[in-house]
């Protein structure tokens, strides 16, 4: 019978960029999503269309929310892991539609470990986020500092599912790995996020929002490189003394969102206009990873894609992708 890794949110940015990968290692992949219109869906069924032109790969339009189509749709499926990516992405958002993340987060994440215990499914990849930090009290934040006072809803739900995770990961034996991401950005990337937008705005003409007057930190994760994380991390052999396991998935450099802004302005040659404006409800000014914890796995290239190659590189995309 043949083996099948499950990749829920497949449509997605990182599922979908994971799945590449691992499609083009020989692997059988189920790639999940309902494809929401969160986003502008066509950047998604073109991701699925990519997808679908591996024979190893099957798609399901399947809504996670809905357990007993999941089941019956996976009953003949031999699944041995699975990436769980499928979420309601994007802290902004979850300032006024915090219902949409308790359901396609919170219900949908403990369908996902119900089917890992019906189906008996003992490795799971589950993808978090560096927001559950909360306010950062520390330069870099290692996976031991708290995470008990996240500040936006997105981080709650998050933080909500890694605990979720760790009951059944010890109630049920299932090997569970948590992968803490911090800000994902490459080709193929989210429309609803700053380099993407601010792209699509100067290329139009259009006055971009910069919040926090551009001071803003973050550390900027190349997409390639997450994707290492994931396939090493997922590789990792966990037992049943360690059945749980938190890494933090980072570059390790805190970049300034004017620097960035100014990468854009040099690689697009077109100045921004930008309208400053103050922090907004739930921001965090700064945060870096502390990246020691991973290293361990050898999981990344010896060189990490620096800021201002990725971001050349996710232009030279955005500008075929919409051929500009
Ligand atoms: N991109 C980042 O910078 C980043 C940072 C931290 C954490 N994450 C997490 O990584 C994961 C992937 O993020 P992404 O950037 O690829 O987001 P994305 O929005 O591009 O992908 C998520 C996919 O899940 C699908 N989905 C949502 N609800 C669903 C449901 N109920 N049933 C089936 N499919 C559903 C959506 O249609 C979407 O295609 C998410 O869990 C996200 O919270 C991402």
């Amino acid at each position: 019978m043949k083996i099948y890794n499950l990749v829920t949110g497949a449509a997605g940015f990182v599922g979908f960029s994971l799945c590449l990968v691992l499609l083009k290692n020989g692997q059988n992949i189920i790639g999940i999503d309902n494809i929401n219109s969160y986003y502008d869906v066509s950047i998604k069924k073109k991701r699925i269309s990519i997808l679908k032109k591996y024979p190893n790969f099957k798609f399901l339009k399947i809504d996670l929310r809905n357990f007993k189509k999941l089941k019956y749709n996976l009953r003949l499926y031999n699944i041995k892991k699975i990436f769980h990516f499928a979420a309601q992405a994007g802290v902004r958002h979850s300032i006024n539609h915090p219902e949409e993340y308790v359901s396609n987060n919170l219900v949908a994440t403990h369908n996902l470990l119900e089917l890992c215990r019906k189906k008996k499914i003992n490795r799971l990849i589950f993808a978090s986020s560096s927001s559950v930090y909360g306010k950062p009290t520390k330069k870099k934040i290692k996976e031991i500092h708290d995470t008990n006072k996240p500040l936006q809803f997105y981080a709650a739900t998050k933080k909500s599912c890694e605990l979720m995770a760790h009951s059944y990961s010890s109630m049920y034996k299932i090997k569970t790995t948590v992968l803490r991401f911090f800000t994902l950005y490459g080709p193929w990337g989210r429309p609803d996020m700053a380099l993407f937008k601010f792209t699509k705005s100067i290329l139009e003409n259009k006055k971009i929002e910069v919040y926090n007057y551009g001071n803003h930190q973050r550390d900027f994760t190349y997409i390639d490189d997450a994707v290492m994380a994931i396939i090493k991390a997922s590789n990792e052999k966990l037992t049943n003394k360690v059945s749980y396991k938190i890494y933090n998935v980072g570059n390790g450099k805190s970049v300034k969102l004017k620097y960035y802004i100014n990468l854009l302005e040099k690689k697009l040659k077109i100045k921004a206009k930008i309208k400053y404006l103050p922090m907004q409800k739930g921001d965090v000014k700064g945060i870096l990873s502390e990246n020691k914890k991973i290293k361990k796995l050898k999981t990344f290239q010896k060189n990490k894609v620096d800021v201002e190659t990725g971001v050349n590189r996710f232009i030279d995309w955005y500008k075929k992708y919409h051929k500009i």
